[in-house]
């Protein structure tokens, strides 16, 4: 093949020598036609020359589109890339990539959040110091596959995960090298899944079992005993029969109560993702539970005082049925777990422009600190023996629980031993009542309850 240079140099050089040619010989040749074979000379040099910068520039612009495609394809690598370390990151399950010696080559933020920040480079049992784990990860490192094992940290607060520890392909390039080592290259993914909750719900689930059959045998056990005897030793003692009768009438109605609890319950917990609508004014509701338990407060003794608010009145969305069950709830337990001959008081205040709070308020014993965490948890009692006693299921703050969060509200305890507990519910306001909230109204313009 000719290059382009010699091309241009032969058209430049072979008419210069043609012309040359005829000078020296031009005896021989006429100038016309020397003219002639010169120009034919140079022309057809010229054309050639000009067909081969044209083939040479059509190649020169194919490999610049194939620059610009292989840029372009790097660029959606990239961007891939950078696409997949983003979803990496952000994944809720902390992940780790391991090299062929156990060191972490990568730590997503979940990973950093539950073990450690300086992950990186460190052996994965620097930051997790789990002997079936770390046996796990050598069983994948020494080619037995995918592993599984529940790992449960110390905390706080405790928790529960299962790692999935899968190897990783290599990429192809670096497959020939994996022989000889590429020590920082991940080879294992080890992959935490958060467990707890799921843990925690299966335990509530079989408690739940375990206490709803507790407390039905209970009464059940009773009234068996008391069948038994009515038909046998009690047989003709009519004031023993009166006696057993009206215990097991008392039993039966516990019975009832409990099972009526836990159907409401169930029912709440079905719609407690929507919302309630109407509007309720609260100081009716109010209104209507002190008018409930006038006759129980009057036999324990207890002074029921309501203070409804003067300068807004507090309507909320609501299901009136339900907030009344959960002040029902929250001052019949002031009134049993209230001291004799002492005040309980609702008092219902604005809480601040959007919300409103409602305070029921005794002076008995108070609730030991350790235990108000755990209050609305179904059948969960400080004094078991005592909630029965007084007719008690122990259900009662669940239900209030979930109805107000239904409400999208709040239940807070605040109690102090041998002083008395506080149980708040904050309710958001009915956008209606915001507005008088923010400006509070005259006290003349609403009656007090
Ligand atoms: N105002 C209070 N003062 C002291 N202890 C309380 C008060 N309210 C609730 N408790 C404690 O919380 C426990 C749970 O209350 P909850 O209302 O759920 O059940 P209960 O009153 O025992 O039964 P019921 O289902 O009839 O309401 C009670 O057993 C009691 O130990
Ligand atoms: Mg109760």
């Amino acid at each position: 093949m000719i290059g382009p240079g010699v091309r241009s140099f032969l058209a430049a050089v072979l008419p210069a020598l043609a012309l040359i040619g005829w000078f020296v010989h031009r005896d021989l040749i006429a100038p016309g036609p020397a003219v002639m074979l010169v120009a034919a000379i140079a022309g057809g040099s010229l054309y050639a020359v000009r067909r081969r910068v044209k083939a040479e520039k059509a190649a020169l612009d194919r490999l610049n589109r194939m620059a610009e495609e292989a840029e372009a394809q790097a660029e959606a690598l990239r961007y891939k890339a950078s696409v997949a370390d983003r979803i990496v990151s952000s994944l809720p399950d902390p992940l780790l990539f391991l090299d062929r010696r156990r060191r972490v080559v990568r730590a997503n933020r979940g990973a950093e959040r539950l073990l450690d920040k300086n992950l990186v480079g460190r052996d994965i049992g620097e930051g997790l110091r789990h002997p079936d784990l770390l046996a796990a990860v050598d069983r994948a490192l020494a080619g037995q596959g995918a592993q599984q094992v529940e790992v449960a940290l110390p905390g706080p607060p405790p928790a529960t995960f299962i790692a999935r520890i899968e190897p990783v392909e290599p990429p192809p390039a670096r497959r020939a090298a994996e022989e000889g080592g590429e020590p920082d290259q991940a080879v294992l993914l080890v992959d935490l899944q958060d467990v707890t909750a799921l843990i925690r719900s299966e335990q509530m689930r079989v408690d739940f079992v375990a206490n709803v059959s507790h407390e039905l045998r209970t009464p059940l056990t009773s009234l068996t005993g008391f069948i038994e005897t009515l038909r046998g030793p009690a047989r003709d003692d009519a004031a023993a029969r009166d006696k057993f009768l009206a215990i097991m009438q008392e039993q039966s109605e516990r019975m009832f109560r409990l099972i009526n609890d836990l159907l409401s319950l169930s029912r709440i917990e079905l719609d407690e993702h929507s919302r309630p609508t109407e509007p309720v004014d609260l100081a009716e509701i109010l209104e209507g539970v002190r008018g409930m338990l006038a006759m129980k407060a009057e036999q324990r003794g207890a002074v029921l005082t309501f203070a409804p608010p003067d300068e807004f009145q507090p309507v909320v969305r609501g299901d009136a049925d339900q907030l009344t069950q959960v002040f029902l709830n929250l001052v019949d337990n002031a009134i049993k777990y209230g001291g004799r001959g002492t005040e309980v008081s609702v008092q219902v205040r604005a809480r601040d422009s959007r919300r409103l709070a409602v305070d029921v308020r005794d002076q008995g014993a108070g609730i030991p600190a350790e235990h108000i965490p755990r209050l609305t948890e179904r059948f969960y009692r400080v004094d078991a023996a005592r909630s029965r006693e007084l007719g008690g299921t122990g259900l009662g703050l669940a239900i209030v629980k979930h109805i107000v969060n239904r409400h999208r509200g709040r239940l807070s305890i605040t109690s102090r031993e041998g002083e008395g507990s506080c149980f708040t519910v904050t309710l958001p306001l009915a956008a209606e009542a915001r507005r008088e909230a923010a400006a509070p109204r005259t006290p003349q313009r609403r009656a007090t309850g």
